[in-house]
């Protein structure tokens, strides 16, 4: 039976988050007011709007996640390892806010070209964070992960990620969880799904199952089903 994982599911959505908001800004034609508003209100860190709409909202709130309710348990065991990690945390953090403030700029200018100069910074601001960000999950799949794995038992991490899905509005909750679910291979949601009737309640692990009928579409899920070992 494979160890509970709190970092590759989550982060294989951050990745699809990144690569689909990448995508959205480089083919976007910034002389466009509409299309400029529509991937710049992707760009705006306003979790309140809802986060279909609010990219920079995952990557932040899901270094949040980690920095409140992994890595305060892993001090105690890693100190010099969760410094390292929360030190990268604070850089994409100010990474986020310099894209925000490149997106704000381009809303306000008029001129053609000028959109069109500071769309080319915009990306390259993005590109920034995006690298920083997948190299910096990289790292933690190699020192964090394997930590908590050594440090901590299967129910001590399945309580992590039960609290860390608790404590969010419950529409935040079900579209983190929809990217999470949207990211994975079949073999992944196989090892997920069956960690996640070990330890949650039956009405919690149905609801799970829902989501991923939902997130995959019904002629999907009837595919994976049956292969998911979960009867
Ligand atoms: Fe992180």
């Amino acid at each position: 039976m494979p160890r509970e994982d709190l970092f590759t599911p989550i982060h294989n959505a951050m990745r699809s988050v990144i690569y689909d908001t990448g995508r959205d800004l480089q083919t976007t034609d910034f002389t466009d007011r509409e299309a400029t508003q529509k991937v710049c209100s992707k760009m705006e860190k306003d979790i309140k709007r809802g986060l279909s709409s609010c990219m920079l909202c995952y990557l932040s709130s899901h270094a949040e996640d980690e920095s409140t309710k992994v890595f305060n348990v892993m001090r105690s065991y890693e100190p010099e390892m969760v410094d390292m990690l929360l030190k990268e945390h604070e850089e994409i953090e100010r990474e986020i806010d310099q894209v925000m403030q490149i997106s704000d700029q381009l809303k306000q200018l008029s001129d053609s070209e000028e959109r069109i100069l500071k769309g080319k910074e915009l990306n390259r601001v993005a590109n920034n964070l995006f690298g920083y960000y997948i190299t910096h999950m990289n790292k933690e799949e190699v020192t964090i992960l394997p930590a908590t794995q050594k440090y901590l038992t299967d129910e001590q991490l399945a309580a992590i990620r039960t609290s860390i899905v608790r404590d969010k509005p419950p529409d935040q909750a079900a579209k983190e969880v929809g990217w999470v679910i949207r990211s994975m291979n079949i073999n992944e949601m196989r090892d997920v799904l069956l960690g996640m009737k070990k330890t949650m309640p039956p009405p919690a692990f149905e609801g799970m199952l829902k989501l991923a009928e939902q997130n995959l579409g019904k002629e999907k899920w009837e595919t994976f089903k049956p292969k998911l070992g979960l009867e």
